[in-house]
């Protein structure tokens, strides 16, 4: 076997990490959950789950991570709990199931970019979006966005990860920077701010039950929890880092893309429709502002820069997703990771293939990880950190640390206490709406 790799500087952690966090999550969906949910009612809900549920449960998969210096599976072995495994044997399915379809909306991403040059979707974007979301387009597109990422994990950790993402994490803050300004010039743009950071306090308090589930799902997926994804990354960590300043950090950075997000959307979308787009599922996103790039003054050249955002984005999260099963199998059967990698990747770009000829299948597998898999990784990750393992982990999430022994007994209590009841609950309303989604269930039974 050959000697495991370490990340070549705390920044390149940092910077890894982040780019994994920073993705589709935060820039395509987070500014249309926003809109349809309250606008910035839905912000305060995602903020208070990000940070009090979302960021615990990241040191809890770094000091996992860290401890073990194991893959998401072995790891649980290493701390001594093997029948464990079989919850990091849950991630590297997740994050297979994820990888596939997260791969065929990079594949959209890559045709946006392509038809920003072209102009191909001036005339009708509607039609654009259906011919390049589903079908022959989709899967080339979908195989292309595997291969690259295919190419940066099979690279390495420092080689491929951490150099792909010292490049790619500076340069989406540089462009979405400065999108921000430029779209700030638009006519209309002080609405779309208006829009954004109003908060419709009604639709908070008139539905909790409906604003809660998707702020703590987004929440997890945004810092790219439950998988193992970060038990990974930081399997590659020195000891002398501190986790609860790292992941400070990386939580901080990753809101910041978001929000910065919603400066390029919602100036853009009030420039054209003086409104926002009715949710219309997956496609909204690309239909209403490939519509707006269309119309509004330099709309191709900002639309050109938001994809190439947009692409480098979903690549720096999707080798996150990738290396989990590489870095299992790898450090398992001791194969080397080009072969690795690219088994996996053709494996993942197979499995991926229905949600590239249907939408409605893509729907389907986003809803699955977002409500079931997501939830459930991550309540049994804390049960584990919180219950089942001993001393140790808290013990890690010192060393290095400068926060004390007191925020780490906090730490250990809230895990232990707070989170599985949050998380339990978010789980039955996930289950309850796929149930009633797959028409077994006729209403909900649990709130409305
Ligand atoms: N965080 C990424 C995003 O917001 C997606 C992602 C990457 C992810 N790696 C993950 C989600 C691991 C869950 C688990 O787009």
């Amino acid at each position: 076997m050959s000697e495991r790799e370490t990340w070549t500087s705390r920044v390149g952690f940092i910077l890894a990490a982040v780019g994994s966090a920073v993705g589709l999550g935060n820039i395509w969906s987070f500014p249309f959950q926003t809109a349809t949910n309250g606008g910035a009612a839905f912000l305060v809900v995602y903020l208070v789950a990000v940070f009090l549920i979302g960021f615990p449960v990241m040191l809890g998969e770094f000091v996992i991570g860290r401890r073990s210096e194991r893959n998401a599976v072995e790891a649980f072995r290493a701390l001594g709990f093997g029948e464990w495994s079989i919850v990091g044997g849950l991630g590297v399915l997740s994050s297979f199931v994820t990888l596939a379809f997260y791969s065929v909306v990079g594949g959209w991403v890559l045709s946006y970019i392509v038809g920003s040059v072209t102009g191909g979707y001036l005339g009708d974007a509607g039609a654009y979006f259906g011919t390049v979301s589903a079908g022959p387009i989709a899967v080339a597109a979908h195989a292309v966005f595997m291969a690259l990422t295919v190419a940066i994990v099979a690279l390495g950790v420092t080689d491929g990860i951490e150099r792909a993402t010292k490049l790619m994490v500076p340069a989406i803050f540089v462009l979405m920077g400065g999108l921000a300004v430029w779209v700030s010039t638009l006519d209309g743009a002080g609405e779309g701010y208006a829009y954004y950071l109003s908060p419709d306090v009604g639709v908070i308090t008139g539905d909790l039950a409906g604003i809660v589930p998707p702020a703590v799902g987004q929440a997890f997926f945004t810092l790219s929890l439950g998988f193992g994804a970060m038990i990974a990354y930081s399997s590659y960590l020195g000891r002398d880092d501190s986790l609860p300043a790292d992941g400070s950090a990386i939580v901080v950075v990753n809101t910041l893309v978001a929000l910065l997000a919603g400066f390029v959307v919602f100036p853009v979308l009030f420039a054209i429709e003086g409104s926002i787009p009715e949710s219309g599922g997956a496609g909204t996103a690309f239909t209403a502002l490939a519509g707006a790039f269309s119309q509004i003054p330099g709309g191709r050249a900002i639309g050109l820069g938001f994809f190439i955002v947009l692409l480098l984005a979903a690549l720096s999260s999707s080798i996150s997703l990738l290396e989990v099963s590489t870095s299992f199998v790898a450090d398992r059967t001791g194969y080397d990771r080009v072969p690795t990698a690219v088994g996996l990747g053709v494996l993942v770009a197979l499995v991926g293939i229905p949600t590239a000829l249907d939408t409605g299948v893509l729907g389907w597998y986003n809803d699955v990880v977002f409500n079931l898999l997501l939830p459930l990784s991550v309540l049994f990750i804390s049960l584990f950190v919180g219950w089942v393992a001993d001393d140790q982990l808290a013990a890690e999430l010192n060393l290095g640390s400068s926060f004390g022994n007191g925020f780490s007994t906090v730490w250990l209590w809230w895990i232990r206490i707070v989170i599985p009841v949050a998380i339990g609950g978010t789980l039955l309303l996930g289950i309850q709406s796929l149930l009633v989604k797959a028409g077994v269930l006729a209403a909900p039974i649990v709130l409305g």
